[in-house]
């Protein structure tokens, strides 16, 4: 039992760090010009905020594709099979939705946090933990059903979730201590 529990725990790790780890490439390189272009949306206030870049968004979907391939290989190298039980492009658009999804969600949960008048930077409860995971998950899901189906089993789903707004809490102490972030959510 608990080795199933662990073996879960590290399945849904492993897959979706496509998914967490683009946030962290975003911090580290993002910056500069704002996706919204500054601009306000229809009730004054900013459409996405000053938290959204075009560079932290390139820079997170490369750095997500990037950890995947660095998984591969980490794969390959000790025999077991995840991400290499896809086929090359298969894992390709999975992982691209994964990334990309993450970034996604993170932007619209912004967009969400700026309609209810939250600051950029400022707390927002579930939304920050999951904007990103259900974005990822449903872009995966509509990309890639069969590849999806095949890795995504209801146990690794229900791990998932439970964990995720625990490591985002860990990365984002990290990240603050590190003076990466001005506050540490
Ligand atoms: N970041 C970026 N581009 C993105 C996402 C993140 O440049 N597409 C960088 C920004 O420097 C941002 C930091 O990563 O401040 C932390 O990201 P996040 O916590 O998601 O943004 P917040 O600043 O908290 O803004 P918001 O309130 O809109 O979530
Ligand atoms: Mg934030």
């Amino acid at each position: 039992m608990i080795f199933e529990v662990l073996w879960f725990l590290f399945i849904a790790i492993w897959l979706l760090l496509p998914a967490y780890t683009p946030n962290n490439f975003a911090v580290v390189f993002g910056g500069g010009k704002p996706l919204d272009l500054g601009k306000n949306f229809i009730d004054g206030k900013r459409i996405l905020g000053d938290g959204k870049t075009f560079k932290g968004f390139f820079a997170g979907v490369v750095g997500g594709i990037f950890i995947a391939h660095l998984e591969l290989l980490i794969e390959t190298f000790f025999g077991f099979h995840v991400f290499s039980s896809l086929t090359y492009p298969e894992f390709l658009k999975l992982v691209f939705a994964l990334s990309f999804g993450s970034l996604a969600g993170d932007c619209a949960g912004s967009f969400v946090k700026r309609r209810f008048g939250v600051d950029r930077g400022g707390k927002f409860p579930l939304l920050d933990q999951y904007d990103f995971l259900l974005f990822s998950l449903f872009l995966s899901w509509f990309l890639c059903r069969e590849a999806f189906s095949k890795l995504f089993s209801l146990p690794v789903l229900v791990v998932a979730f439970v964990i995720t707004p625990i490591l985002h809490r860990v990365t984002n102490v990290i990240a603050y201590k590190l003076g990466l972030k001005d506050v540490p959510w």
